[in-house]
């Protein structure tokens, strides 16, 4: 056996050494390019299914970019996510028109249904629950984003059977 780098350590279990060596080369390509760390941090999480800690200290390795700064930029952008997600991102907006107009019962209703908390992913990997400021649609609020689909004027008492139809 060769030297087992810190590197192989860390992302276990997660990945097969193959996986490992993919992922290696799939960060190379991106290396000392405009917008390297974001475009390796999505090709990574698109090739992971998310961002857990062993695959940033990979990023940080692989592209000679600072952990710490790393960390920044997953923190920063919501589209990144350091847990799994579920099949299906829903995004209550809870931005002042949503709220005021059924965004809190909408979300009170998905925990309740879905049994899911915000931030989780519900029990049959189907859902993650997450929230947003503003959808940019104030005028039809309340909106609940599901992956790319906003939907918009949405009854609260109709929330559940919407969710349900993304299986
Ligand atoms: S507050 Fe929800 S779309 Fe603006």
């Amino acid at each position: 056996m060769g030297n087992v780098g810190v590197e192989e350590k860390i992302l276990e279990p997660e990945l097969s050494e193959e996986q490992k060596e993919e992922l290696k080369s799939l960060l190379q390509s991106f290396k000392g390019k405009k917008g390297a760390l974001i475009q390796a941090l999505h090709a990574a999480q698109n090739f992971v299914g998310y961002l857990p800690p062993p695959v940033l200290k990979l990023v940080a390795q692989e592209l000679d970019f600072p952990l710490s700064e790393v960390y920044g930029v997953v923190t920063f952008y919501h589209f990144f996510s350091m847990k799994p997600r579920g099949k299906h991102l829903i995004q209550v907006c809870l931005g002042t028109a949503c709220y005021v107009r059924g965004g809190q019962e909408i979300l009170s209703r998905l925990q309740r249904d879905l049994e899911i908390e915000l931030g989780e992913v519900s029990k049959d990997g189907l859902y993650s629950l997450e929230v947003m400021r503003c959808a940019g649609a104030c005028g039809l609020a309340p909106v609940v984003k599901v992956d790319n689909d906003v939907h918009k004027r949405v009854n609260p008492a109709q929330i559940t059977d919407i969710i349900r139809s993304y299986q």
